[in-house]
Order: structure tokens, then C-alpha cells, then sequence
């Protein structure tokens, strides 16, 4: 069982963050591909978001795409060494906090005010004690537009035999689709998207992406997706979108200047399609910790230059 008290010592401490987190996205080809290729196109209906809530950012391998797409950014980790990392890595980000949390509490962000609720990559080690008590909170934080994006563990329903097959990746086994789908209802909300995906290797349905939102919104019913060709896909991205993540040589810009410098920045659409010039460096699987440090670089001149000015419009908002 994967308490919290097992994801604290283990993210504090107990691992070589050298890589900030690019080592998970290898099969993707690195964390850009694998934000533009897997992350991106399911979420870009509620992108950009106002305000968002990252529960647990780690070293911030997500975060680096999110906050020039957001005004106000909130992440809340367990681990300490991850809080100081975010802080330091993203000190330019003015409209960024990282705080420390006790894994179960979303407390200090208000109520009713987040438009985009994200977590990948975490909470499928999250058992079901924790997101019995997330999940409540999550909707309390969300506005009435607002949307919660989370990636949960599945063994629930896959049968603990598979916890000893090989990526099996300490997934939570008290955790199924239905278990969180009737959770969310419990708490007044509605499944928007379930999907359940592979990881790994074998094509075993280990794990969840859950879109939800609050019950009082416009209904739609809940589409439910099987989708065993997750890592299929992070294989295409690998070979065919990863390429592209390459930084063309552009005689035009100095090297110590991102493509952000160059170009005025006056509202959040243009920063996304920015933020795809600007990011680009390498393609895994090769040096991870040298493709974020130069990432991270470049991704946190946004927010600095573009001021931020224009909210999430409505025809940007999943309906
Ligand atoms: C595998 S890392 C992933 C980090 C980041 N999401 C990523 O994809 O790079 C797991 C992170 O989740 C944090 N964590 C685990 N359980 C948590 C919880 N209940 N609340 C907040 N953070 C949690 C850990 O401290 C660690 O930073």
C-alpha cells in the first residue's frame, strides 16, 4: 500500500532528482513531445486556463508548459525538496506559488476559484483514503467553468495479480475508474472524460485519466474511453513528433536570447503558439537533466514579458 507517508520519504530524499523528472517521459522522446503530442491535445480545450492548481508539480516537468498558459498558478507537493526546487527553478514566475503540503489538504487556495485543477504522473500512487479526500476539495476549488484533470491508478479493477508484473510502477491497488467515477458523484460532481489507458509495457489497463467538473455545470454524459494503445501513441511521439522538439539554428536570433525576446507577446493564445517556438531543444532519450535545465530557461521568460493581460475566453472553455 502506497501511504503517504511512503510518497513523502520517497520524494524527499529518498530520490535522485537529477533529472527533474525527464527520465518518465523517455518514451515519449522527453517531456516537450510529450506534453505537444499526449498532454496537450486532450487538455487544449480548457487551455489557456486563468488560474490553475497543480497537485503535486514534483520538479515541475509539467509546469514549465503550464504557467505561460495561466495568470495565477498554485502547486502544492508533499515533498519539501520538490516545493524549494519549484521555487528556485521558477523564480521569475511571479504568478507562481509552490507550497508545501501534507498530501491530503488543498486548504489555502480559494474556494470556487480555479479553472484548471492538474495532476499527471502522481496520484496513481495515490490509494483511495487520499483521493477520498482530494476529490471533495478538488470540486470546493474549482469555479463553475472550471475542470480538474487527474491521472489515478486503475488496479483496482485490473486484480492485484499484476503488482508483481514488470512496470507495474507502485500504482495505488485500492484505486479503480469506477471507484473514483462514484466518488466524484458522491461529492456533487460529474466525470466528464474517463479514460483508461496502458503503461508501460504488456497493455494492461494499470491507469486512469479522469476529467471532471462540478455537478452544478452543464450536464453532458460521462464518455468513458479504453483506450490500450496509450504507449503506442507515446511510441509515434517518440519517433515522429520528438524530432520536431530539435531547435532549428536561426541565424536571426542570438543564442542567449529565447524566441520570447524577440517577439511582442500581447495575449495568452499567442503565447502558446510561442511557447511551441520557444521551447524546443532536444529529443530524449539522451542527457535529460541538460534538455530541462535549457528548457526551464527559456519557458519561464513568459510570464515575465507577457504581462499576463488576457483571461481565458469562452470560446476557449470546454462546453
Ligand atoms: C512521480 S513524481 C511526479 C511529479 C510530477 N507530477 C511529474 O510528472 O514530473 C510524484 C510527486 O508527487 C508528490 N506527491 C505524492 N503524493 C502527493 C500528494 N498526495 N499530494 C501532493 N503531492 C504528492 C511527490 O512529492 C512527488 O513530487
Amino acid at each position: 500500500m502506497q501511504t503517504t507517508d511512503w510518497n513523502r520519504q520517497l520524494w524527499y530524499g529518498g530520490y535522485k532528482w537529477d533529472a527533474q523528472g525527464e527520465e518518465w517521459s523517455a518514451a515519449w522522446g522527453g517531456s516537450e513531445p510529450q506534453w505537444f503530442g499526449s498532454l496537450y491535445p486532450r487538455l487544449h480545450r480548457v487551455l489557456p486556463a486563468s488560474s490553475i492548481l497543480e497537485i503535486a508539480p514534483g520538479m515541475g516537468r509539467w509546469t514549465k508548459f503550464l504557467l505561460p498558459l495561466c495568470r495565477n498558478y498554485v502547486g502544492v507537493d508533499i515533498s519539501l525538496e520538490c516545493v524549494r526546487g519549484c521555487q528556485k527553478t521558477f523564480a521569475d514566475a511571479h504568478h507562481a506559488r509552490f507550497m508545501h503540503k501534507d498530501g491530503y489538504s488543498l486548504s489555502e487556495v480559494e474556494d470556487h476559484s480555479v479553472d484548471l485543477v492538474f495532476s499527471f504522473d502522481t496520484l496513481v500512487h495515490a490509494e483511495f483514503d487520499v483521493l477520498k479526500r482530494l476529490i471533495p476539495q478538488i470540486l470546493q476549488k474549482l469555479n463553475e467553468r472550471g475542470v480538474a484533470f487527474i491521472h489515478h491508478s486503475n488496479m483496482g479493477s485490473v486484480g492485484a495479480e499484476f503488482k508483481d508484473a514488470p512496470d507495474f510502477g507502485l500504482r495505488a491497488l485500492s484505486v479503480s475508474y469506477k471507484n473514483i467515477e462514484d466518488l466524484i458523484v458522491q461529492s456533487g460532481g460529474r466525470v466528464i472524460i474517463q479514460e483508461v489507458i496502458d503503461w508501460g509495457s504488456g497493455k494492461v489497463p494499470r491507469d486512469c485519466l479522469t476529467m471532471l467538473a462540478r455537478g452544478d455545470g452543464q450536464q453532458t454524459d460521462p464518455v468513458h474511453l479504453y483506450n490500450l494503445q496509450f504507449m503506442e501513441e507515446s511510441s509515434n511521439i517518440r519517433h515522429f513528433h520528438a524530432p520536431y522538439s530539435v531547435r532549428l539554428p536561426d541565424p536571426t536570433v542570438p543564442d542567449t536570447v529565447s524566441c520570447q525576446d524577440a517577439v511582442e507577446v500581447d495575449n495568452l493564445a499567442s503565447q502558446t503558439a510561442l511557447q511551441r517556438q520557444g521551447t524546443p531543444t532536444k529529443v530524449l532519450p539522451v542527457a535529460a537533466d541538460e534538455v530541462a535545465d535549457e528548457r526551464i530557461a527559456a519557458d519561464v521568460a513568459v510570464p515575465r514579458r507577457g504581462g499576463m493581460e488576457s483571461p481565458r475566453s469562452s470560446k476557449h472553455r470546454l462546453q
